[in-house]
């Protein structure tokens, strides 16, 4: 398996290009199930889970034709088999956003139960709540999802708590409803609103994306369109946080500044100096850094997703920082691995609390998630000495071309391989 050596001490400096985002690229592949049109998709990041979600597609019946790194054109001309198998769902939850698509085209669908993952037990109830209130029959048998509807009516569906691709999921069903769909409590994400971008321009009738109230009109068919992927924040917030804990100066570019107040805010309350343009964004050297509390929340707050890099960037800023995760329930898998390079972290219950600064130094480490292993690159930038992190494939899969993204800017970084 992959490894990454990463010796420390570099401050990162120059301009790195961000790549599409990972979290809006996998529902718009998904969504091409809803039409036997040609769907394109540009900026898509070259990441495994893409390469997972297209091999999925093509054992639906979907053609994934790739155009270039970035490029892919997607066309179902028919629904072969409305079934996502547990061998690939199990490795990819995300796996799950087929389930509204093949119920809305085919009216039947075999999704497996995701299970759990490092960070939680990752329940998709809401999403089958929602289902069932559009008038899909649901049944769990042999740990498979076994859905049917002859055809989906509009409804009004208000989720107990936010949930990303629960929305996703639902708002891709009722494009083809009869009638109307009102969906309330929705999630917000950026990801939530390219997908209704991207579903409008196929012809479906959105209103409210990226609100918390978005409705649906149904109707009788989806046809092919162009789509550009937005830029993926959370990468863009790993590399600031990357350049801040190197005490760098680095320039993003290709990125979508609205979509990281809630980032910026809090790197300003840490001491970083951050210019913004339209589509780039600087950040400066902000020594010394300090310390300052975190609470997780769904968009537009500080998303879950950089928590684990940013309780990096705290174990090196002065001061007691107290980081609450309000998630997911096992978002902490990264807290041992920081240890034993020497942070000084107690947990008590969903909040960490860091002492800082801790010198860190090198050691052999291995990842969990997708976030955390990205954390623990961050931590070897940091350290005294080498790290070396195992089990890379959790950051191949979100992550493009880490390597060469964090090379171009300085970083002592590179992959082991076998
Ligand atoms: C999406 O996951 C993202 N994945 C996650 O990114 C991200 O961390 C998460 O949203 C939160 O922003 C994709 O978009 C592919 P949720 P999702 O449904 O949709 C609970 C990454 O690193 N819940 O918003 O699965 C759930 O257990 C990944 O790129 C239920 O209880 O997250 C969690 O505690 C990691 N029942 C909370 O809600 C449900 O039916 C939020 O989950 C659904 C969710």
């Amino acid at each position: 398996m992959d490894r990454l050596r990463v010796t420390g001490g570099v401050a990162l400096s120059g301009s790195v290009r961000v790549s599409g985002a990972k979290n809006a690229a996998l529902p718009a592949m998904a969504a091409a199930l809803l039409t036997d049109e040609e769907v394109r998709l540009d900026n898509v990041p070259d990441v495994v889970d893409v390469r997972t979600l297209a091999r999925l597609l093509g054992d639906l019946g979907t053609s994934c034709e790739r155009l270039g790194r970035h490029r892919w054109a997607l066309r179902t001309p028919e629904v072969t088999t409305p079934e996502a198998p547990w061998d690939l769902v199990r490795r990819m939850r995300a796996s799950v956003l087929v389930l509204g698509p093949l119920l809305a085209r085919t009216g039947r669908a075999r999704v497996s139960l995701p299970g759990g993952c490092a960070i939680g037990e990752r329940p998709i109830d809401r999403h089958l709540e929602g289902l069932r209130r559009l008038g899909a029959e649901i049944r769990l048998e042999h740990g498979y999802v076994e859905a049917r509807a002859e055809r989906l009516r509009g409804a009004e569906i208000t989720f107990e708590d936010v949930t990303v691709t629960g929305t996703e999921n639902l708002m891709m069903a009722a494009t083809l409803a009869e009638g109307e769909t009102v969906l309330r409590n929705a999630a917000r994400e950026p990801e939530v609103v390219d997908l209704a971008d991207l579903l409008r321009a196929m012809g479906a009738g959105i209103e409210g994306a990226g609100t918390r109230t978005i409705t649906i009109r149904g109707v009788p068919r989806l046809h092919g369109t162009e789509h550009r992927v937005i830029p993926d924040r959370i990468e863009a917030g790993t590399w600031l946080i990357a350049a801040a804990i190197t005490g760098g100066k680095v320039t993003l570019e290709a990125v979508e500044p609205a979509h990281l107040e809630a980032v910026f805010d809090k790197l300003g309350k840490v001491g970083l100096s951050l210019e913004v343009g339209r589509d780039w964004i600087r950040i400066g050297n902000g020594r010394p850094l300090r310390s300052h509390d975190l609470v997780t929340e769904p968009y537009p707050g500080f998303p879950t997703d950089l928590q684990a890099q940013y309780m990096v960037l705290m174990t090196q800023a002065g001061g007691t920082s107290r980081i609450t995760e309000t998630i997911f329930e096992r978002r902490f898998m990264h807290v041992p691995e920081l240890r034993r390079m020497g942070a000084s972290i107690e947990l008590s219950g969903n909040t960490a609390i860091v002492e800082g600064p801790t010198p860190l130094t090198g050691a052999e480490v291995t990842a969990s998630d997708l976030r955390a292993s990205a954390s623990l690159v961050l931590a070897g930038l940091a350290a005294r000495g080498e790290t070396i992190v195992h089990r890379v494939y959790h950051l191949d899969r979100g992550y493009e071309a880490i390597e060469e993204k964090l090379g171009a800017l300085g970083a002592r970084i590179e992959r082991l391989s076998g």
